[in-house]
Formats: structure tokens, sequence, C-alpha cells
């Protein structure tokens, strides 16, 4: 009997045909982070090639991302240092950036998929996602904050929030928030199994949101652990969480796998600033093929049963898969 493996492999064609994942541009959601002012783009400095921009750059940026065929963002804000305060009360403000900015992108382009971060972290005086009485990051007063702060967002034209503070029991009030404030269409993405990981640091430039004192670790989870993100992401979504998220994507692929062989409800992976920055620097380095670095990256964040990402590479994505 022979067995002759590589015969699916001997040409680009029949590689094409047996290939078992495929990126598509309707995979991926793209990270936008919003700045006050006028015609302002800075460049984040550990995030070659990606950049903070203001509202009216938004609006341009939305309409670009459309005609990519780009159609879901998701969206941070970077709050003035004199507005942060220990409550996130900037949070809440129904003129505040993040609330102008859904409203710019959905201005600009009506159909755009508008997905907003919900957490205090950018608006924490402390720089952590909740609120601090202590020393402690408080749970069930932060959820208070988080469901207001995600009605706000979704009264502001909001499609689908997507908490990122990893406190108990918030997809569940921020739920019955939204029924009561009758948000009935609105979504939630749960980041339900985000993992306290060095590789946000970049991430915490481009926003200014490290905290001020101790790390994320009694909210966010051990990096040692798997089951406790199978009961995390379970909990999610009994509590009415429409997608749920795994979160940093590569080194953790194998919690991506075993939350998609258990979840009912679509399953989204970040990719996240760590994974971007270490791409771009060996690039630029000249130590990898940095074209190559993001298309195999983001198919092996696909074929570990990701059914979405998030990446800062969605328009080089795009690019490359022509
Ligand atoms: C904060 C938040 C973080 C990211 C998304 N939302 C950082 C953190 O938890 O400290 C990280 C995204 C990235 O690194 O690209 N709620």
């Amino acid at each position: 009997m022979y067995r002759r493996n590589r015969i699916l492999r001997q040409s680009a064609a029949i590689r094409s045909l047996v290939a078992e994942t495929k990126l598509s541009t309707d995979d991926f959601i793209v990270p936008l982070f919003i700045i006050e002012g006028n015609n302002e783009r800075q460049e984040i400095s550990s995030m070659p090639g990606y950049y903070r921009i203001s509202i009216d750059l938004l609006a341009n940026e939305a309409k670009t991302l459309w005609a990519m065929g780009l159609k879901s963002v998701l969206l941070f804000i970077k709050c003035a240092d004199d507005k942060k305060d220990n409550k996130g009360t900037e949070a809440l403000n129904p003129d505040g950036l993040m609330q102008r900015s859904i409203k710019a992108v959905k201005h600009a382009v009506p159909d755009m998929l508008v997905m907003t971060d919900v957490a205090l972290d950018p608006f924490s005086s402390y720089g952590h996602d909740g609120i601090v009485e202590d020393g402690q990051i408080v749970n069930d007063a932060t959820v208070e904050v988080l469901a207001a702060m995600s009605v706000s967002h979704a009264a502001a034209g909001a499609d689908i929030v997507a908490p990122s503070d990893m406190m108990d029991g918030r997809i569940a009030a921020i739920r019955e928030a939204l029924e009561d404030s009758n948000f009935k269409q609105t979504g939630i993405m749960a980041y339900s199994a985000k993992y306290a990981s060095c590789f946000y640091g970049p991430f915490r430039d481009a926003l200014d949101s490290a905290p001020g004192f101790g790390d994320k670790k009694t909210y966010q989870m051990d990096y040692a652990n798997r089951l406790e993100a199978i009961k995390e992401v379970r909990m999610d979504i009994e509590e009415g969480a429409d997608i749920v998220m795994v979160k940093p994507a590569l080194a953790y692929l194998d919690i991506i796998r075993e939350v998609k062989n258990i979840s009912d409800v679509p399953v989204s992976a970040y990719n996240i600033s760590g994974e971007y920055a270490m791409i771009k620097a060996a690039a630029k380095m000249g130590w990898i093929d940095e074209d190559k670095a993001i298309l195999e990256t983001l198919t092996a964040i696909k074929r570990a049963g990701a059914d979405m990402i998030a990446t800062y590479f969605a328009k080089d994505a795009v690019r490359l898969l022509g």
C-alpha cells in the first residue's frame, strides 16, 4: 500500500484546492484609536504604522475601510488626563469622545458595524479596569458603571458593546441594562477569556492607560489556566453574550480551539498590540518577511477556531489577499 501524502502538496493549484483554512476580508475587525483634535494623526511609537487619529480623520478612515471591504470597527478612545477619575465619569458623558466617535463613523458609513470597548481603564486615574477602593479593584460598583457605559454607547449608535474588563457578572448586568433602556438590538461581544498578558504593553502606550499601581492579575486570567477559560466562556454565554472572545491570540491558540469546541456562539480572537509589535520589529530588523508573517499568523488564528479576528493587520491582510 503506497501512501503519497505529497501528492496533495505538489502544485499551487492543488494546494489551494485542499487548503482547509482560508482567510477572508469578512473575518476582520479593525481596532481604531481616537483622540481629540482636528486633522491629528499620531504614530504610536511601539506600534509602527499604526496611528491615533482625530474624529475628522476617523470619518475618512471609515470610508476607506468600507471601500476595502472591511465592515467592522472596534473603537478605543484616548481620554485626556484632566478628565480621568476613579469612577470613569467621563465614560458616561453623552458628548464624550467615544460617543462622538460612534456617531462620526455611523454618519460617514451608516452600514459599518460599530463595536466599542467597554472598560474603565482609559478613563481611570489609576489605569485600572475598575473602581479602586483601598487598593482593591471593586467588582460590583464597577459593573454598574460598565452597564451604564454600554447603554450610553448604544444610545450613541453602537451596534455591539465589547466589555474588556473581566469583572464578574458584567454580561448579565449589561444585557439587563440594555433591555431596560430598550436597546434590544445591541449585541455584546464579551472578552470572556482575557488573560493577564505582557503583550498588551504597546496598547497601553497607545491609550496612556498602563495601571498606575500593581497589575491586572486580580481580574484578568492567569495564563497557566485552561479550564478557567471554559468556565468564563460558559458563564458569559449563559449571561447573554452574542460573541465570546479569547485574548491574546498567539500564545493562546489552544484556548481558542477549546473554546470553539464548546461554544454555540461565534468565537472571536484578538491579535493584540504586542503580537503586532513583534512582527513589526522583527521585520524591521530584516529577520522575518512581514507580509508572510501576517498571513501565517492570521491563518493560524483562524485554523485554531476563531470565527473572526480583531487585528491591526486588517488592511495589510486585505491587500495581501488581493
Ligand atoms: C483594556 C484593554 C486592553 C486591550 C484591549 N482593551 C489592555 C489591557 O487590558 O490592559 C489590549 C489590546 C491590545 O493589546 O491590542 N480594557
